[in-house]
């Protein structure tokens, strides 16, 4: 057993090292160094608990450790990079989870006693802490299934749902109140399962609304729940570094959703209120006849890039499922000791994930300052000799800007088409994320290099 005072100064020096994290996470080049401050903040505030906070039921703790640790890891070994964004959604189901069970159990616990006002704010506290928790673990579970294609990405849309949400929040509060004033009496257990039951209900319906096209926001949004989530349970459990750390996380959730927002062009409250955005993998719009697309092989591709002086590469889920980072990174060395000029335009929500091809780009090693946000080069493509697509449809997608009715309509892109010539390397005429058919395919200026991204790409490498 660690004494009081050096719990909290462990708590301190784990909070200051999240911090640390997080600033060291917002830029590539620092990243690394981000993520290793937040591991040995956590491992502080683990020791800090094991042996400064838990009293008894060591045995217990330890098997319960053991379990979560192996799932840990080896889910984190198994998983593909493709595979992320699902990982960190049924990750947050989790976070959601453990804040429901520790409330029920803080609940039931026969030797938590408050009095009076005391009792009223934990209650609301408990209360805070399932209801969250309890959202975030349903929807967080719908959109692993949606991340994962085992839900369609169709919106469901319910008559009347938005009353029928109204309702919900109605019925939380009111069951709410009944909590406070039963649990005075000694009882209470009933609104709060009943309440329980609403916010699950409530977590699967707000997310079975979203579109496939708002899946981004959801995904932070999630997130930032989870936050809460775990900000609530601290303060039910009186934890200064889980209140701090659950708001740490949650308003770097909000910020992260806020930035997917604009990147979209879309209010946070519309993606709330859902319907945007369908299945994927289907022709949603546009299905009228465009014309002809022009395919051509790597040798021709070859021949145009070797031609360039400048050159952008757009890269897009479709370089994720292809793991063709690293074959594109020889392919920028090599076309850069000819004295071309390459860069990378970075769509905000291209992939999977925030900062998916970031990742991706800097695993290969391409080097940072070759590397651009959209907002950067997005007025440079006129002077563009030779765009490359790698795998990206819905992140190019001119109707963004043409169809208003089209479930990507006002979504910022990045405008290849403007460019001398644009090569598509993608396996076939599929629609991307949000089903819809993709015009750029059809214009005048553009090639299509159909196959997989790596081999096609290994094959342009080969000819050059
Ligand atoms: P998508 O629009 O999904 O298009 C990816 C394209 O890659 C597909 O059309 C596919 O065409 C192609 N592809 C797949 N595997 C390939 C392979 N092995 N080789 C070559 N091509 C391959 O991707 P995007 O342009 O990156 O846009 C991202 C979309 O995901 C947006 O709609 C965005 O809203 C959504 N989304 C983003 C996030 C975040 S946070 N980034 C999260 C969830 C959803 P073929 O099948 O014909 O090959």
């Amino acid at each position: 057993m660690i004494s009081a005072g050096i719990v909290t100064v462990s708590y301190i020096a784990a909070t200051i090292l999240f911090i640390l994290a997080l600033g060291g996470l917002s830029n590539q080049e620092t990243a690394r160094r981000g993520n290793w401050y937040g591991i040995v903040g956590m491992a502080i505030a683990l020791l800090a608990t094991i042996f400064g906070v838990v009293t008894q039921h060591y045995a217990i703790l330890l098997v319960a450790l053991l379990i979560g640790g192996s799932v840990g890891i080896l889910l984190a070994r198994r998983v593909q990079m493709t595979q992320m964004p699902e990982l960190v959604a049924i990750l947050h189901s989790l976070v959601g989870l453990a804040a429901v069970a520790v409330g029920f159990a803080n609940f039931m616990d026969p030797t938590v006693h408050f009095e009076g006002v005391e009792l009223t704010i934990h209650d609301i506290e408990t209360y805070l802490g399932i209801l969250i928790g309890a959202v975030t673990f349903s929807g967080s579970v719908i959109a692993f299934g949606k991340l994962s294609g085992r839900i369609g990405g169709k919106p469901m849309l319910l008559p009347g749902r938005h009353w029928m949400n109204l309702g919900l929040l109605i019925a939380a509060i009111w069951f709410g109140r009944e909590f406070v004033i039963q649990s005075a009496a000694g009882d209470g257990i009933t609104p709060l399962i009943v309440m329980t039951v609403v916010a699950l209900l409530f977590g699967i319906h707000m997310v079975m609304a979203i579109g496939g096209a708002d899946m981004p926001v959801v995904v932070s949004m999630l997130n930032s729940y989870s936050g809460w989530a775990a900000s609530a349970t601290g303060f039910m459990l009186n934890n200064d570094l889980l209140i701090v750390t659950g708001a740490l996380v949650g308003s770097s959730g909000a910020i992260l959703s806020y930035i997917m927002c604009r990147a979209m062009n879309r209010k946070f409250l519309n993606v709330i209120a859902g319907g945007f955005g369908t299945g994927g993998g289907t022709v949603a719009s546009s299905t009228e006849e465009q014309g002809e697309v022009v395919a051509i092989d790597a040798n021709e591709a070859a021949s145009m890039l070797a031609g360039a002086k400048q050159v952008m590469i757009i890269p897009g889920y479709g370089m994720a499922v292809a793991q063709a980072q690293h074959i594109v990174h020889e392919l920028t060395t090599a076309l850069r000791a000819k004295g071309i000029n390459v860069r990378f335009g970075i769509h905000p929500v291209a992939g999977r994930m925030p900062g998916h091809m970031n990742v991706l780009l800097a695993e290969a090693r391409v080097p940072y300052d070759i590397v651009f946000e959209m907002d950067e080069v997005n007025d440079d493509f006129p002077e563009v000799d030779v765009s490359i697509v790698i795998g990206a449809n819905d992140i190019v997608n001119p109707s963004a800007q043409e169809e208003p009715d089209s479930p990507i309509a006002g979504m910022p892109v990045l405008e290849c088409w403007k460019g001398n010539t644009t090569i598509v390397l993608k396996r076939s005429m599929a629609t991307g994320y949000a089903g819809v058919q993709n015009p750029l395919f059809f214009k005048e200026n553009t090639r299509m290099l159909f196959g997989d991204a790596k081999d096609s790409l290994d094959a342009v490498f080969k000819v050059l």
